[in-house]
């Protein structure tokens, strides 16, 4: 993106200091989202990387709960499917399950056994990377189900925690907008 593209999108997300616990800086995008203009250059920006033949996805696969809210539009706007990454016991059908660590407690993530086919193209959303744990569950429940996770997809990312590296590092490429440091 341009850094104009950034600078926007960045001074539409809020910073909530110590929540939902002392020393978290908590970034916000609802106000992102609440304006039409700022909802809509953020879904563009995202629709003119996939809409590439060389980066178009078979299946967008979104994280509860934030991620649903760009994962969902950005499917429809493409074509294409969207299967969703849910908290555990959400899920009615058969699944799959990963466990992890969060910036702030640990959790376990689900995915319906039938959500993707072996081979499928995935591209994984969310709206944030913090330690990266997420991300990693949602990337480690599609290849259980044989799916290539070629690229995880967020607005912004806190570098400082290490996930962006450590999901890099996983072999993930990242494509995100806004870095808070
Ligand atoms: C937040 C955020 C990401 C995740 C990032 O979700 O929306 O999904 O944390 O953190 P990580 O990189 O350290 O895993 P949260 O668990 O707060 O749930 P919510 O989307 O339901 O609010
Ligand atoms: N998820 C994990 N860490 C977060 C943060 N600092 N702000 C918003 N969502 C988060």
């Amino acid at each position: 993106p341009t850094p104009s593209i950034t600078d926007y999108l960045r001074s539409h997300i809020r910073t909530v200091p110590d929540w939902p616990a002392p020393g978290v800086q908590f970034r916000d995008i609802t106000p992102l989202l609440q304006d039409p203009r700022v909802f809509r250059v953020l879904i563009d920006t995202f629709v003119h990387r996939y809409m590439d033949r060389a980066q178009r996805p078979d299946v967008v696969a979104g994280l509860d709960a934030r991620g649903f809210i760009i994962g969902s539009v950005l499917a429809y706007e493409l074509g294409l499917g969207f299967v969703p990454i849910r908290k555990k016991g959400k899920l009615p059908f058969t699944t799959v399950q990963e466990t992890y660590e969060l910036e702030y407690g640990s959790a376990t993530v689900e995915l319906h056994a039938d959500a993707v086919r072996p081979g499928d193209r995935v591209l994984v959303v969310d709206d944030l990377i913090a330690t990266g744990g997420t991300m990693m569950a949602g990337k480690k429940l599609l290849e259980k189900l044989g799916a290539e996770v070629f690229e995880g997809a967020a607005i912004v990312d806190l570098p400082e925690l290490g996930g962006s590296q450590r999901l890099r590092e996983a072999g993930l490429a990242l494509f995100t907008l806004v870095d808070f440091g």
